[in-house]
């Protein structure tokens, strides 16, 4: 697996790619599909749908990971806080019981992703890596404290910093979110992302409290449990701050596109990004590729986007993009 030999540390003459939310969003097929389902939770938790979603973009693209269709909500969904999608609002959650959170544990109809991880790991070539996934704890915990609503962060802020329960629901979290990392690497998937996506919005004076110290314990609980556990940590605008935090743990690191490749600290750790969504929609995107290869040609370097694809990215820039990393080797 090309991923694995490069979160390893190889220098591959073709780097291998895939892209973050390369399931759903863009695929006709993955639209038809979701018909088949009211509710997205339910979708997120039905072996057939979940299998054939996350096999649509390896058979479309050819990518070299799937990654296990799911979402970081799940967490606070089993936790006991129900999660609802509303199309053109988002993610929607319950007014939450903070007693039961973070005094209860996750429900055991979690289970079934693990099972379903090892059917897509079956189904998958042995080539491709699937990659499991966690929300980090500051991302999770600002969904869960506004309902889903994720538009007023200085209010987020100025909340927490004065909520005693704060403390209690990052450490809750740091717990569930392992033990739901463990159980998608032990039950097949090769590597793991993080995705602390709402990074950027936490003050430079609280990111080791709230970002790095939760991922530094979520990473050594991983790795106690399984000491060769591939993790790759995606901390949105914030990659140099934590390449120096989380520096001795082994970790490749998501760039996103806010961020200039030649501005990151010097290291040895193996780098994933970070072309720009809006350009991949846009198609004026072949200058940053050849400059991303460019610059990865003697690193380990998994080709990505710096987030999420966006919606209305038309198929043929998605086919463009591999292609283009493909004939360069
Ligand atoms: O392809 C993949 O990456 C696998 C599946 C995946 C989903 N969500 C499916 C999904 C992954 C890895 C995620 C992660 C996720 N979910 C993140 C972190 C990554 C990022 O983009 O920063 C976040 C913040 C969420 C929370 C979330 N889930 C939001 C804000 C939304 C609403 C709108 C949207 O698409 O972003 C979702 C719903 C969701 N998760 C959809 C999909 C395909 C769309 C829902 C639908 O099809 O009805």
């Amino acid at each position: 697996m090309k991923i694995i030999r490069t979160l390893n540390g190889s220098v591959e003459n073709i780097k291998p790619i895939w892209i973050m939310r390369q399931a759903g969003r863009c695929l006709p097929e993955y639209r038809e599909l979701r018909k088949k389902s009211k509710n997205f939770m339910d979708f997120c938790l039905n072996q057939e749908m979940v299998l054939e979603a996350t096999l649509q973009p390896i058979k479309r693209f050819d990518f070299d990971a799937a990654i296990i269709f799911s979402d970081i909500l799940i967490i606070p969904h089993f936790l006991g806080q129900n999660v609802s999608f509303k199309e053109g609002v988002g993610p929607m959650l319950d007014k939450p019981n903070w007693d039961q959170i973070i005094n209860g544990n996750i429900e055991s109809e979690i289970e079934i992703i693990y099972k379903t991880i090892q059917l897509v790991r079956n189904e998958l070539s042995k080539e491709k890596a699937l990659l499991g996934f966690v929300g980090c704890p500051w991302t999770l915990a600002s969904y869960m404290i506004n309902s889903g609503k994720t538009n007023d962060f200085p209010k987020l802020i100025s909340f927490v910093q004065n909520w005693p329960m704060f403390e209690k629901l990052i450490n809750k979290l740091v717990e569930v979110i392992s033990d739901h990392a463990i159980a998608q690497l032990r039950s097949g998937a090769n590597a793991i992302q993080l995705f602390e996506s709402w990074a950027a919005a936490v003050p430079a004076n609280y990111r080791k409290k709230w970002l790095f110290d939760p991922a530094t314990k979520i990473i050594q609980s991983i790795r106690n449990a399984i000491p060769d556990a591939k993790i790759i940590y995606y901390g949105r605008g914030i990659a140099g701050d934590a390449m120096v935090a989380l520096d001795q743990l082994n970790v490749a690191f998501g760039i996103s596109e806010d961020v200039n490749l030649l501005d990151l600290p010097h290291t040895n750790s193996c780098l994933q990004g970070n072309l720009d969504s809006k350009k991949l929609l846009n198609g004026n995107f072949k200058e940053d590729v050849f400059n991303i290869l460019e610059f990865s040609k003697d690193k380990p370097f998994i080709v990505n986007l710096g987030h999420g694809i966006l919606p209305d990215t038309p198929i043929g820039h998605v086919e463009e993009f591999v292609r283009l990393v493909r004939d360069a080797g």
